[in-house]
């Protein structure tokens, strides 16, 4: 039987690694085997790709920034998602498709439709079966974040920037109500795991 996808969404600081490796355990203990990955990246090719995308030494137009967003996701795609989905393999990615509607549509203002003409040709009909969507506000996410790490290209921008793609992010689960979960981010960790515990069940059932 073909595998599930499922992805997890939101902006910079919203929690996603902190829940990924726990969510995707909850399927291997239920004797799921699932495949862990991200965007942009996942291939040998993506990762070189992500490189460039997140180096705040390498400006570029924002077309230039959805390009290699999908030629990194065709690449996964093609080597990594759809073999593992054909074995009966989970996959778990952090990140896809919505972050590019949410960054590079609201954040950088590449035009809607235009996304979603690259997102019929890149993917051609797949979706996610599931998308986790943390939901928080930019302020949070910053003061989550700081201290992290030295910032990448994406985590430079503003709090202006992260409000366009919170609400780029909110329009897109308008658009796919049942594929889209919101989670509430700003709850403590405990309540979430307990959301995302009862989620894995439904979904396995
Ligand atoms: P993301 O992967 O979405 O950028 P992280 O999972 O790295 O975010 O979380 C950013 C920071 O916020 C980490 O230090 C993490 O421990 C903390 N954090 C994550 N979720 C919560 C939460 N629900 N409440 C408080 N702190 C959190
Ligand atoms: P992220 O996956 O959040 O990694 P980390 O948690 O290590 O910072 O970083 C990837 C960045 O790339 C993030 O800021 C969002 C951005 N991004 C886009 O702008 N568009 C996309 O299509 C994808 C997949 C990511």
């Amino acid at each position: 039987m073909r595998g599930k996808f499922i992805t997890l969404e939101g902006i910079d600081g919203a929690g996603k690694s902190t829940h990924l490796a726990w969510f995707a355990d909850l399927f291997r203990q239920r004797g799921i085997a699932v495949h862990v990955t991200r965007e942009p990246g996942g291939t040998g090719l993506g990762e070189k790709l992500r490189q460039l995308l997140l180096d705040p030494e390498n400006p570029m137009h924002a077309e230039t920034e959805v390009m290699l967003m999908f030629a990194a996701r065709r690449e996964h795609l093609d080597q990594v998602i759809e073999p593992a989905l054909a074995k009966g393999e989970w996959v778990v990615c952090d990140r896809f498709t919505d972050a590019t509607f949410a960054y590079q549509g609201g954040g950088r203002g590449v035009d809607w439709a235009r996304l979603t003409q690259l997102e019929e040709w890149t993917q051609r009909g797949l979706q996610p079966d599931l998308t986790l969507l943390f939901n928080l506000a930019p302020e949070i996410g910053r003061q989550r974040a700081r201290g992290a790490r030295s910032a990448d290209r994406f985590e430079q921008e503003q709090d202006d920037f992260y409000r366009r793609v919170r609400e780029a992010y909110l329009r897109r689960a308008r658009e796919d109500p049942s594929r889209i979960r919101v989670i509430d981010a700003s709850q403590s960790i405990a309540h979430i795991q307990q959301q995302l515990t009862d989620i894995a069940g439904a979904l396995c059932r």
